[in-house]
C-alpha cells in the first residue's frame, strides 16, 4: 500500500525522479517548473524543508512500496487554522483515485496534526481532473481565482470546511 509521509531530506532524490519523469505530464495542466527549478533542486529542496520547519507550509509525498513517489500534496500559507491545497500525482499512477484517496486523507490528517479547520485550492477551467479530485474529496467552488495563480488561466477556488466532516 503506498503510504503518505511528511517530506524530509531523504525523499529527495525520489522527488527529484517523481517531477522530471513527470514533467511533460505536467506541463499538460499546470505551468511548467522550469529548468532553472531542476538546475537549482537541491536549493530548492532546502528551502521548502526549511519553511516546512518553519510551519508555514507542510509538505507530504505518497510513496509506493518500491519506493518512488506517486504523488507530492502540500499543505502552504498555513494560517488561522486555514492552508491552502496543492497536488501533483504520477501519470503511471493515473485515473486510478490516486489522488482522490490521497486528498481525503489529508483532510482528515490536516485536521488532525495542523489543526486545520479550512482548506482552499485552486483549479484552471480547463483541468477537468483537478476539478473532479476537488468535488470527489467534498471541496466546494467558493468563487473565482485570480488567473496569476493559476499561470494565467482562468479558474474557480474551491473550499472544505474540515471541522464538520473531521
Ligand atoms: C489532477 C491530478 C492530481 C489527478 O490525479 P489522479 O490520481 O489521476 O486523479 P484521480 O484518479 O483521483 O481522479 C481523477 C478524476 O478526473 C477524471 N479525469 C481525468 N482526466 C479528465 C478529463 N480530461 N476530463 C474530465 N475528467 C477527467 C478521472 O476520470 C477521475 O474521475 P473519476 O474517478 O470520477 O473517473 C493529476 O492529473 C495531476 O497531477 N495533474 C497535473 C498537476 C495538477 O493539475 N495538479 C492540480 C493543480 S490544481
Amino acid at each position: 500500500m503506498p503510504e503518505l509521509k511528511r517530506l524530509h531530506a531523504g525523499h529527495a532524490p525520489a522527488v527529484l525522479a517523481f517531477e522530471l519523469a513527470n514533467r511533460a505530464y505536467f506541463a499538460a495542466s499546470i505551468p511548467d517548473r522550469g529548468d532553472d527549478y531542476f538546475e537549482r533542486f537541491t536549493d530548492r529542496y532546502n528551502a521548502l524543508l526549511a519553511e516546512q520547519e518553519a510551519g508555514i507550509c507542510a509538505f507530504y509525498v505518497l510513496v509506493a512500496e518500491d519506493g518512488l513517489v506517486l504523488g507530492r500534496f502540500n499543505l502552504v500559507d498555513i494560517e488561522d487554522h486555514a492552508a491552502i491545497l496543492g497536488y501533483r500525482a504520477a501519470q503511471r499512477a493515473a485515473g486510478r483515485g490516486v489522488a482522490t484517496a490521497t486528498v481525503r486523507e489529508l483532510c482528515r490528517l490536516a485536521a488532525a496534526q495542523h489543526a486545520l479547520r479550512t482548506m482552499r485550492a485552486a483549479a484552471a477551467r480547463h483541468n477537468a481532473a483537478s476539478q473532479k479530485v476537488l468535488t470527489k474529496a467534498g471541496f466546494v467552488p467558493v468563487g473565482p481565482a485570480d488567473p496569476a495563480d493559476l499561470g494565467g488561466k482562468p479558474g474557480t477556488w474551491y473550499q472544505r470546511d474540515l471541522v464538520s466532516r473531521a
